[in-house]
């Protein structure tokens, strides 16, 4: 992974020695920082509950980095709902990197109890488990489902409209949190706004499947693929390592970033028609030829028809360089799927 990242930038966190704290750890984008972090000789804590992610993830990283990497991670299997778990973990930390929630928007809908509890009571058991400690730094995962029904596009932070789902008052409530502790108790997080993360170890399984992975997965399988709505709706698809570039540059940019909440994606927009015919292409280009025709289905509630970043505040404040656009990051994770199809059941 850290070949991923900018050198210099890689070279900058290599020279410090730190202990990290990742929420979600066995998840997608979890997995990914601690490969980063792991690579980078860095100290790591990894938090999970396994309710979303999977063993396998931490496997692959402990395959892929070897046994004196592997000893710089402790790994906890705890809950972020349950409050003395979220205290063992900050202990002696110096950078949170919270990641652990129920991700999905129709998941939100069908069950918003529970994605209440991880994605806000987590939350705030970590926030302030984190305050309490004194953890420096505390960077955590935020959403453009934040943007709701605000029609204009590139989206810039400040102008956000109306939660669409339940799982979007959940990432606005922890930014509104953030902001409260910043006041409160001068405890000042960073927020990242995640648009659609894509990459090695997103789940390809289950209902609540990203849209990326699950499609490479039916191709791979050649079964059938349902587009919802036209496909004109559009997406600002942002590859993992842009997302874990963004995470170490909020953990150590200046003061001036505190208490922000900064964009993170790479600034193009492509359409569910289009993305469909470049993972088509990619995979031909690979020998699996997809012959199948996508269905059409109606639009899906919650859902927000146009997503693109506008990325400047994260630049300018972060130092934040995306070095992946969608076709890099497909050609990137495509190897992995193709491999993970052999290898992992689907559900
Ligand atoms: N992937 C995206 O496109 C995207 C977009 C916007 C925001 N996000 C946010 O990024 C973060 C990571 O998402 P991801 O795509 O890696 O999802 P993921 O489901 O792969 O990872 C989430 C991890 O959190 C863990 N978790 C869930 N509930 C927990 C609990 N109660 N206690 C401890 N651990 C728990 C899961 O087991 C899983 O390993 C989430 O906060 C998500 O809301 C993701």
């Amino acid at each position: 992974m850290t070949h991923l990242l900018p050198n210099d930038f890689a070279r900058q966190i290599a020279g410090t020695k730190a202990t990290w704290l990742v929420t979600g750890a066995a998840g997608f984008i979890g997995s990914n920082l601690i490969e980063a972090l792991l690579d980078l000789g860095q100290h790591v804590i990894g938090l999970d509950n396994f309710m979303t992610g999977h063993r396998r993830n931490l496997e692959e990283v402990r395959g892929k980095l070897g046994e004196d990497a592997w000893a710089r991670f402790r790994f906890i299997e705890g809950d972020i709902r349950d409050r003395a778990a979220c205290e063992l973990a900050v202990d002696g930390v110096d950078i949170v990197l919270h990641q652990a929630a129920l991700g999905s928007v129709p998941r939100s809908i069908a069950d918003p109890l529970t994605s209440h509890d991880v994605n806000v009571t987590g939350f705030l058991n970590m926030l302030d488990a984190a305050r309490r400690a004194g953890v420096p730094r505390f960077v955590y995962a935020a959403s453009s489902s934040t943007y709701g029904d605000e029609p204009n596009l590139p989206k810039q932070e400040e102008r956000i409209g109306n939660p669409l789902s339940p799982y979007a008052v959940t990432k606005l409530v922890n930014e509104i949190y953030a902001a409260v502790y910043a006041r409160s108790y001068g405890y000042r997080a960073i927020g990242l706004r995640y648009f659609n993360v894509f990459g090695p170890r997103q789940d390809p399984n289950g209902p609540y499947a990203a849209v990326i992975p699950k499609w490479t997965a039916a191709m791979i399988a050649d079964e059938p693929i349902v587009i919802n709505g036209d496909g004109s709706t559009s997406r600002d698809f942002c590859f993992v390592a842009n997302a874990v570039q963004a995470n170490l540059r909020a953990a150590v940019a200046p003061d001036a970033a505190l208490g922000e909440v900064f964009n993170v994606a790479v600034g193009q927009r492509t359409t569910l028609n289009e993305l469909f015919s470049l993972l088509r292409d990619s995979l031909g280009r690979r020998q699996v030829h997809y012959g199948r025709e996508p269905h059409h289905a109606e639009f899906r509630a919650g859902d927000v028809r146009h997503s693109e970043a506008d990325v400047g505040k994260a630049v300018r404040m972060l130092g934040y360089a995306p070095t992946h656009a969608i076709r890099d990051g497909v050609e990137d994770a495509l190897p992995w799927y193709l491999e993970s199809a052999r290898t992992i059941q689907t559900s």
